[in-house]
């Protein structure tokens, strides 16, 4: 029998953990929020509101609704309130120390059925699992940001997931409206696998000055039909989030291809870090 989910835990309020959150709670599953501090608490709170006025305000969701959906998520900055969780989802940064010790918490804290999975974008999902004491019930469930928009998630199957826990993330991804795909474990799956490349191409073609920011996003939205150019891309994801799956790639495969454009490291160290610090290629309100 495959598993009911009518409460799950978000570890991690950032930009994906909140849109994360705001999907399940859509979908009026309960949602556990866990940050690790008041203040990070304040700043997810600030994403979800953030998402559901715009929503409100163009007209896409009724204030009722949204405050239906608010009254599904509740906040917390103590893990061991994912005790009674069916399945946690950590989004924190990615970092592979922070993600193992997380996963082996919740390995003690929720109940042995319970499923535990891992957003991360390009660190191994079988090295996150074998942190913990049961990592047949891990699993990578990886989103698109923004979350509550882009349909695509990745379902990570290592070679020690369970069968069920995999079917049971892949019929939950399908119930929340999107249209996932099972793949292995291997740095960046099958998008960012893709994706990331050609950014940071566009970097450096950037970086050398060959081409502006504005003639780099306009060739690619007005030449290819993206929906945004790659720099415009870059801010969304967010600088350190693209450096570090750069990173990781990179250091996975030692191709160049995925050697971090320079400029990326320096933009994070300026704190150019996007859209979510209001400067990254381009400036923002
Ligand atoms: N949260 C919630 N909803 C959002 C949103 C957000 N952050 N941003 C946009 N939306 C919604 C808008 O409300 C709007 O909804 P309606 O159609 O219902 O009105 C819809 O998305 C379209 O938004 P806009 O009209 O403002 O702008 P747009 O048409 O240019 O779309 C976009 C914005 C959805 C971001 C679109 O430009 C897009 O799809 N860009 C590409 C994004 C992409 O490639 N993401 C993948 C990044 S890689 C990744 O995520 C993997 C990883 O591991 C890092």
């Amino acid at each position: 029998m495959s598993r009911e989910f009518t409460k799950v835990g978000v570890v991690g309020l950032g930009t994906m953990g909140a849109g994360i959150v705001e999907v399940f709670a859509r979908n009026a599953i309960d949602v556990l929020a866990v940050e690790v501090d008041e203040r990070a608490l304040e700043r997810g709170k600030g994403f979800l509101t953030a998402s559901l006025d715009r929503a409100v305000s163009r007209g896409k969701m009724a204030q009722d609704d949204a405050d239906t959906l608010r009254g599904h998520v509740t906040f917390t900055t103590d893990l061991a309130d994912c005790a009674d969780c069916q399945l946690v989802v950590e989004a924190v940064p990615e970092h592979l120390d922070l993600k193992k010790r997380i996963l082996s918490t919740l390995d003690g804290i929720v109940g042995s059925d319970a499923i535990l999975a891992t957003n991360t974008s390009s660190l191994p999902v079988t090295e996150i699992a074998v942190a913990t004491a049961d990592p047949k019930r891990v699993v990578g469930m990886h989103f698109f940001n923004p979350a509550p928009v882009l349909q695509f998630v990745e379902v990570i199957k290592t070679v020690i997931t369970a069968d069920d826990v995999f079917e049971d993330i892949k019929a939950l991804a399908e119930r929340l409206g999107k249209k996932p795909v099972v793949v292995g474990d291997r740095a960046g799956f099958i998008a960012n696998a893709l994706l990331f490349g050609y950014l940071n191409h566009a970097v450096s073609m950037f970086e050398s000055k060959y081409a502006t920011r504005e003639d780099l996003d306009a060739a690619m939205r007005f030449g290819c039909g993206y929906p945004m150019g790659p720099l415009a891309l870059l801010d969304l994801i967010g600088l350190d989030t693209a450096y570090e799956i750069l990173d990781t790639m990179y250091k996975q495969g030692r191709d160049r291809l995925h050697a971090p454009s320079p400029i990326i490291k320096q933009m994070v160290s300026a704190g150019l870090t996007g859209r979510k610090s209001g400067h990254g290629f381009y400036t923002y309100a």
